[in-house]
């Protein structure tokens, strides 16, 4: 049958010819064809997807997805006894880099639609990947595992008119592993005015207007999304497209009714019919369960509809928690200007406000953040707001700050200064009776949350006995959607929310905008998303904000109506204490910092120290692995008159190991602290050797955080003897369990052994499995910025080593190491020749022992072992082409 919204004509051509393109009706030859082309895709799939072929069946029950594929989280009950969060959880939790992710179609890297979906997909933290187009299919499996659990076309028109082979190899790899697909409508001018899709039993009509969007209250695809009241009139746009099923297997998500007439069912200009604009395909069809839109996120209540068509296809039968706790600040309490600050009246207003609020909000209180310095600096009506607040102040919770707000990050290095400060608040609560257990703590304009000033963070401990704060900050200003929370020096930081209400929002009037920006964000906008999207809210407002317009009492009172008619949601509240501890169970992987470099954010760089300056970071890492001639390469750069490394640590001597162990949470004021500054430092190389950085999986990560320009120098030698090496070096700083066991008892361990001797056995041969540690650098860095040195040629000539590391570094002036260092026949290495120097400065015993020659049958043992990790170094060399040949070693390895 020939759909068409209007009769055709000539303009109507085009529309035919694309839709016969649409209806893929087989003739016989065709037929053929097609049985070929399946045969063939079963061949293609069992390579792919490595499982045993099976096609769908319309009587299948459908089976839910697996539980690891769910990004279900349900928050758990304000007990106070199970809120305790330990912080040593930010070193032990794993990540999980081989969870299944989403697997997103987008039309171009920077598409519209493309872009919302990502957004959407951030904020909930799923996985995911894009591809371009939908022309060709990644590999779906990896190792028996599907690599995908979502599937997405940012325009389902591809997925329709995708070939018959990569449909069917899609649908199928959606069968074995209980895969949905969504798709958004193409938002293109000129596209289908009506078509079918004949394999999927659908009629589709694009590009019309509707209105009037009713949910489906029966549809088990809402969740979040509230069925009761009807969207009212006109929808946005002129691009919908509505689906007419032609199977059972099709369950209405949303209807809305057409403008015009549409040729599906009888037309009453006065109750036009309604018709599909939202549809679930159950999997009754072929097994695949799809979820298909009218129309992209740009109509507001397809956003929530969307994550409860993820949280869906994910896992029917357990959705995300409907909880979303709310947490609302109110700074500058005694601060604002004159004339913008409360008045009696206002302050009345704000308690009769939160106690209405609490009714449907239950432990809903305003947090109040004072700086007593300026107690009655307004005029008299504001000082009357001053009292009211106080007259009340056990209404309230109560955070500190500054006595005077002042900036943490102004006091450079004094804690003393600051501890000052925040005392005379202190002794202003007390005189004034304000409540101060809440443990919370503010600095104006995030000064010295992130980026870290530790002064202050030992300041809070130490006056308030600080346990939480909160911060827009981490790890940045902007995406908003990506606002973390993290743990230092056992202070929770949550990540604040931004509302959008500002010191100087004081009259509804005159926002920033305009009054419908208000209103957009508040109905379905970024502030309704921000209060869906995350399960902790915390936001920041201002005095003034409730003053005059009380503009955040409207903001918040009107985001909590909006969601109430549109959403589930269940609001709630809790005291900063709980709802950092409930934040931090619920996502406790975000505990672990990861530290950014400041100078790459203007914002970080306007709250950061004038005394500090990432001149103190390293320009370039010597990463390891151990045994490998780390230390003679240091010892060599330090030759080099323009090269400079960090200050001795005293717990490892050369090696400050910052980025690998525990090290990390002191933070960075402590990192940079072992880099010297002043005068040269601009132009000194400054680096940083520590060789336990190879191997160790967080350190790539971090390094590549902080410092995302450095270059990375490695050294590889045969990782057989680079083990013995390893083993000798422990046996002989009096490593108990070496000392206990041979060689080559602790290289051929097992499940069986001792635990002590199965966990030597991994820390002496890991860190030769050289190919996948470096292909996690290479996750990171460019390749570019990795040099590779072959260990066995820096102990025979290390001058052209050094020559190369020099022009691989740039570095100024260019030195001849000739001239520097030279082979010592007594140590039998090379060792350090300058002018001043009377003898070779050579390493000390412990580099260049003297230990008996491996045993055959242990290397024979190692070389087995080694094997397969040789030959992925060999392609993954071969791939980076670096400047040095492959090593020697390498080549008679793999000959
Ligand atoms: P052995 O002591 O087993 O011979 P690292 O500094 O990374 O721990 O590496 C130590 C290894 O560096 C030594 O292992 C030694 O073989 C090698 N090496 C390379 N050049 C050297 C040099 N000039 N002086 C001393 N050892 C050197």
């Amino acid at each position: 049958m020939t759909l068409y919204s209007h009769p055709p004509g000539k303009g109507d051509r085009q529309c035919l010819r694309r839709k016969r393109r649409w209806q893929w009706m087989p003739g016989r030859l065709l037929l053929w064809t097609i049985l070929l082309a399946f045969l063939l895709g079963c061949v293609s799939l069992a390579w792919r997807m490595t499982v045993s072929p099976d096609g769908g069946s319309e009587d299948m029950q459908l089976p839910v997805s697996s539980p690891a594929f769910d990004v279900v989280v349900d928050y758990p009950e304000e007990d106070p006894a199970l809120l305790k969060i330990p912080v040593e959880l930010a070193v032990t939790v794993p990540r999980l880099k081989n969870e299944p992710k989403v697997l997103v179609f987008v039309e171009t890297q920077y598409s519209v639609v493309g872009r919302e979906i990502v957004v959407e997909l951030e904020a909930i933290r799923q996985r995911f990947r894009l591809e371009v187009g939908a022309k060709s299919i990644p590999l779906l499996t990896s190792e028996d595992r599907g690599k995908f659990n979502l599937i997405i076309f940012e325009n389902v028109e591809r997925y329709f008119r995708m070939d018959r082979w990569n449909r069917e190899l899609l649908d199928r790899y959606c069968r074995e592993y209980h895969v949905g697909i969504i798709g958004f409508p193409p938002i293109l001018e000129h596209t289908l005015i009506a078509a079918s899709v004949e394999s999927l039993h659908l009629r589709l009509h694009t590009n019309i207007q509707l209105r009037d969007f009713e949910l489906n209250a029966s549809s088990p695809v809402l969740h979040v999304t509230k069925a009761e009241e009807i969207w009212s009139g006109i929808l946005t746009g002129e691009d919908w497209t509505v689906y007419i099923p032609q199977h059972t297997a099709y369950e209405v998500v949303a209807w809305a009714r057409p403008l015009g007439f549409v040729n599906e069912t009888s037309f009453n200009e006065n109750e036009p019919p309604k018709l599909p604009a939202v549809i679930l395909d159950n999997g009754k069809l072929d097994r695949v369960r799809r979820i298909f839109f009218g129309q992209s996120l740009k109509f507001v209540l397809h956003r929530p509809l969307f994550l409860d068509a993820i949280s869906f296809l994910l896992n029917p039968d357990v959705r995300p928690s409907l909880r979303r706790y709310v947490q609302i600040d109110i700074d500058d309490i005694f601060v604002g200007r004159r004339g913008t600050r409360m008045v009696a009246d206002d302050a009345l207003a704000l308690i009769e406000t939160m106690e209405r609020w609490r009714k449907t909000i239950p432990r809903f209180r305003f947090n109040l953040g004072f700086s007593g310095k300026y107690f009655h600096a307004g005029a008299d009506d504001e000082n009357g707001g001053d009292d009211m607040l106080l007259a009340n102040s056990h209404k309230f919770s109560w955070f500190c700050h500054m006595w005077g707000h002042s900036q943490a990050h102004l006091y450079n290095s004094s804690v003393e200064a600051l501890v000052r400060e925040m005392q005379f608040n202190r002794a202003f609560a007390r005189d004034h009776g304000i409540p101060m257990n809440s443990s919370y703590v503010v600095s104006p304009h995030h000064s010295g949350v992130y980026p870290v000033h530790e002064p202050l963070y030992e300041a809070w401990a130490s006056v308030w006995n600080a346990k939480v704060t909160s911060t827009e900050e981490y790890p940045h200003f902007k995406p908003m959607h990506l606002h973390r929370g993290f743990v230092h020096h056992e202070i929770m930081v949550l990540p604040r929310q931004t509302c959008g209400l500002y010191t100087h929002t004081i009259f509804l009037a005159s926002y920033p905008g305009g009054i419908d920006r208000l209103e957009r964000s508040i109905n379905g906008g970024d502030l309704f998303m921000t209060l869906l999207r995350n399960p902790i809210n915390v936001y920041m407002t201002h005095l003034s904000n409730y003053a005059h317009d009380r503009l955040a009492l409207y903001t918040f009172e009107s985001l909590f109506n909006f969601s109430r008619k549109w959403t589930n949601l269940e609001l709630r509240s809790a005291p900063p204490l709980e709802m950092a501890q409930l934040y931090f169970r619920v996502f406790p992987q975000d505990a672990e910092p990861l530290w950014n470099n400041p100078c790459e954010d203007k914002r970080h760089m306007q709250i950061w120290s004038a005394t500090k300056s990432c001149e103190r970071l390293p320009k370039f890492l010597v990463i390891g692995p151990q045994k490998t001639g780390t230390t003679a390469l240091y010892s060599f750069l330090l030759s080099h008159p323009a090269i400079r490394s960090t200050y001795r640590n005293p717990e490892t001597f050369e090696e400050v190991q910052f980025f690998s162990g525990t090290n990390y949470y002191k933070g960075l004021d402590w990192y940079m602290n072992f880099f010297p500054g002043g005068v040269n430092s601009t132009t000194d190389f400054l680096f940083e050797k520590s060789a336990t950085y190879f191997d160790n999986e967080l350190v790539p990560l971090r390094a590549f955080s902080l410092v995302p320009h450095t270059s990375i120098i490695s050294i590889l030698i045969d990782p057989v003897r680079r083990a013995y090496s390893w083993y000798q070096h422990v046996k002989a700083h009096g490593d108990k369990v070496a000392a206990q066991y041979s060689f080559l008892e602790i290289v051929t361990a097992n499940r069986d052994s001792p635990k002590p001797l199965q966990h030597l056995r991994s820390r002496c041969l890991r860190p030769g499995e050289y190919a996948s540690h470096l292909e996690r650098w290479l996750d990171h860095y460019p390749s570019t910025q990795l040099l590779i040195l072959d260990g066995d040629l820096l102990k025979s000539d290390p001058v052209s080593v050094m020559h190369l590391v020099q022009r691989f570094l740039k570095i100024k002036p260019f030195v001849d190491y000739k001239d520097l260092i030279r082979f010592d026949k007594k140590k039998g290495f090379y060792c350090q020749v300058e002018a001043t120097m009377k003898a070779p400065r050579c390493l000390g015993r412990s580099k260049g022992r003297r230990y008996p020659v491996m045993e055959a049958d242990v290397e024979a043992v190692l070389q087995r072992y080694y094997q397969p990790h040789n030959v992925a170094l060999h392609k993954l060399l071969t791939r980076l082409n670096q400047p040095l040949p492959l090593p020697k070693w390498l080549r008679a390895d793999l000959q």
